[in-house]
């Protein structure tokens, strides 16, 4: 990272950042570009973002002025604060010394920088000169010695922009912040939709679409943590946007805490949404000397409909947010004990268990819930959790000998043994538990009222520095006691109970301190996110873990809606999938094999959850061949581009993953119900070269062809078939 200028009225010019007379900035991608401007008083006021354009300042809203609305309520405000006529939602309220809210942040300088400042303590994206470029801006409100720096990142490759920003207490006195979102998108007047994801247990990522109308709409979440009701993301779409044309802009929050996003279409059209911590969890002190970060926030805009737009949160997150080595990697093809067992099992069993999945070529098994606990043994979810010691009834010989025991596994048709996982839930506490009985004032509390308890839980208090500690140790010994390859960190409950609500956001900073210390201190390690499926399933996390448990519903039909809503923001390399057993264990639905294998193979951790013994010679042949199939197409999944060429809605499903380069890709289709004597409609490629010919199952499409007229598959009178088809484009001469 270079930082090149400092404030002043000059021009500055770098790669991607463009500076006028000290006052006007734009950050420019290769398919958009971003622009605001400081006005006559000082204000940051927005001018363009979208398509490249070279915007002229503008200095006022509407011509004529009437009413009670003043000249700020108007303006598109970057940071927009309270008390001085803008009656709109505004991302930043702070108690001052003197006991109002009134700010006025008037521009006191910039920096242009090459590359991305890191942001301590939280999750952010990140990327080298090459990849970003910054510009830094410095606010200050005289009145009460407040300063605010601003860091805009722009990524020109993936038209997406970032920012994040630290309020610093300069004056004499403690203040409050009461709110403070991380991003304001401000539109122009015009019919906009909003799109969003929601949901809840068992039933992730059901995708919304609804129309933005005057006045105030939103969501959020208080549960402590991002949670299944909503994600922290929201689309601004015009009303004839698609999946494959129009504007999108995607906002996506990089934190795993409790969040809002507010949009508002005031009485003059115009819309600001807003997105950033929660204003009920907040109410932050700040001493004077002290600094509050808000997290980042993402924004993306694409031309090219809801489907350009996940497209570029892919390519980001994949390339500019996860950190983790295993990205890119092939995930080894897993078995997870929790629905073929639950929590029967001992040592004896799991390596039964073990020497099955090593028979038929899977690389990865991996232990759930149920191995730990001594004085409260984790036998069903009342105890144990909290004492992460492998309970010696069933691990007479310790957990060790079973790990190597099962290390020393060679895999049926590879060079590799066998590798080993656990489950973890290091942020609950069962009341039965030996850490609860040393320590019950470490649970989250408020004075004397009732702790409520969730499936027989608490939650840990992780701002308390002595709890990060403990689990950093408790966690970090028992990884470095055996060979383990693969942790799934699960977290199966909401926050109740806060001693105040400042805790939400402290215990955030709690979690991603204990969280880098452990991926830092295991960085070979397969980190894999849960949060009774996918109520954690935010970019946050996906900085430390390259992956997460997409939803405890594993049947096929449901996953379909459930990956398919997962994906319009988060890359489909971070969705772990697994086949399991029939009839399904949440929906009882009975689907065939293959079909709950193709589905699962759009995640990029691809594995099964069943019990091996449980399945006829037939199926186990049938299991080979899907895991050979499976590692064929992982690579696609986790490189690839996806375009969702139709969605579940439309009975006929498909994605299809193009490489880079757009040589190779795969197409995943489905057919979930049968439709008796009806036709399917075709399926239009995109993402295509025109001129170029494709071979798809040994015919030739010209690429004209795959995208306009699209390619017509048979589907049998049958409920829940599929289809899995390798595209490659065949050389210019051919
Ligand atoms: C949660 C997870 C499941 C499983 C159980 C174990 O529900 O989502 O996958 O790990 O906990 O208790």
């Amino acid at each position: 990272m270079t930082q090149l200028t400092s404030s002043g009225a000059a021009d500055t010019e770098i790669a991607h950042v463009n500076v006028q007379n000290g006052r006007a900035f734009s950050l420019n991608a290769f398919g958009m570009n971003y622009a605001f401007h400081v006005d006559a008083n000082g204000e940051l006021v927005h001018d363009h973002f979208g398509t490249p354009a070279e915007v002229q300042p503008t200095e006022v809203g509407p011509e004529h002025i009437s009413g009670w609305a003043t000249r700020l309520t108007d303006e598109k405000r970057e940071l927009p604060d309270v008390g001085r006529g803008d009656f709109r939602l505004p991302a930043i309220h702070i108690r001052t010394g003197a006991g109002h809210t009134v700010t006025e942040f008037k521009y006191t300088g910039y920096e242009v920088v090459r590359g991305k400042p890191e942001l301590e303590g939280l999750p952010a994206t990140f990327g080298g000169e090459r990849d970003v470029a910054s510009v830094i801006i410095t606010l200050e409100d005289e009145e009460s010695g407040l300063v605010a720096t601003l860091r805009y990142s722009v990524f020109p490759a993936h038209n997406a922009v970032t920012r994040s920003y630290t309020i610093t207490n300069k004056g004499g006195q403690d203040v409050e912040i009461k709110r403070a979102a991380s991003f304001t998108l401000n539109l122009d007047a015009g019919e906009w939709d909003m799109v969003y994801l929601t949901g809840d247990w068992a039933r992730e990522a059901n995708q919304v679409r609804r129309r933005v109308e005057t006045g105030t709409q939103g969501f959020h979440s208080l549960c402590g943590y991002s949670s299944h009701f909503f994600n922290p993301f929201v689309a601004l779409v015009s009303s004839d946007t698609t999946e494959t044309s129009g504007p999108a802009y995607g906002l996506s929050f990089v934190y795993s805490g409790s969040f809002a996003v507010e949009v508002e279409k005031f009485v003059s059209d115009r819309v600001r949404a807003n997105i950033g911590l929660h204003p009920l969890h907040l109410d932050w002190k700040l001493a004077p000397g002290e600094s509050f970060t808000a997290p980042e926030s993402v924004a993306v805009f694409s031309n090219h409909g809801l489907g350009g737009m996940s497209r570029s949160f892919h390519r980001l997150y994949r390339d500019h947010l996860s950190r983790s080595e295993w990205t890119y990697r092939p995930r080894p093809v897993l078995l997870n004990s929790w629905e073929g067992m639950y929590f029967d099992f001992d040592a004896e069993k799991l390596y039964t268990k073990a020497k099955d999945c090593a028979d038929i070529g899977i690389k990865l098994y991996v232990m759930d819930d149920g191995w730990f606990g001594v004085k409260h043994p984790r036998t069903g979810d009342h105890a144990g959790l909290g004492d992460w010691v492998p309970n010696p009834d069933r691990f007479p010989n310790g957990l060790d000998d079973l790990v190597s025991r099962a290390t020393s596994l060679s895999v049926h048709g590879s060079d590799q043994n066998l590798k080993f996982g656990i489950w973890v839930e290091p942020e609950m506490v069962n009341p039965q538990s030996e850490l609860y009985e040393a320590h019950p004032d470490w649970v989250l509390h408020a004075g004397r009222h009732k702790r409520t308890e969730q499936r027989n839980q608490l939650v840990l208090d992780l701002s308390r520095r002595d709890v990060q500690d403990y689990l950093i140790d408790a966690i970090g010994s028992v990884l470095a006691s055996a060979n383990i390859s693969f942790v799934k960190w699960d977290n199966n409950r909401a926050m109740h109970e806060l001693p105040s609500p400042s805790t939400a956001h402290a215990y955030m900073l709690g979690l991603y301190r204990v969280v880098d210390s452990l991926t830092r201190r295991f960085p070979h390690i397969l980190w894999d996110g849960c949060a009774s499926g996918g109520g954690r399933f935010d970019p946050g996390l996906l900085h430390y873990w390259p992956q997460s448990w997409t939803s405890d519903n594993t049947d096929g039909l449901d996953r379909l809606h459930i990956q398919f809503g997962t994906s319009l923001v988060y890359p489909p390399s971070s969705m772990g999938a697994h086949v399991s057993a029939v009839p399904n264990h949440q929906v009882q639905r009975v689907t065939p094999l293959e079909f709950r294998a193709h589905v699962a193979m759009m995640g990029g951790s691809f594995g099964f959850e069943l019990d091996l013994q449980a399945l006829d010679d037939g199926e186990r042949a049938r299991v080979r061949d899907i895991i050979a199939l499976s590692e064929k197409v992982s690579p696609y999944v986790l490189g690839g581009d996806l375009y969702r060429l139709a969605a579940p809605e439309s009975n006929y499903p498909a994605a299809l993953f193009m490489m880079p380069g757009g040589g190779r890709g795969v197409l995943l289709a489905f057919c979930m119900q049968a439709r008796i004597h009806r036709y399917a409609p075709p399926l239009f490629f995109a993402g295509l070269d025109r001129m170029a010919a494709y071979e798809i199952d040994c015919k030739t499409y010209t690429g004209t062809d795959l995208m306009h007229s699209g390619l017509k598959l048979h589907w049998d009178a049958r409920d829940y078939q599929s289809k899995v088809l390798f595209v490659k484009r065949l050389p210019y001469d051919n």
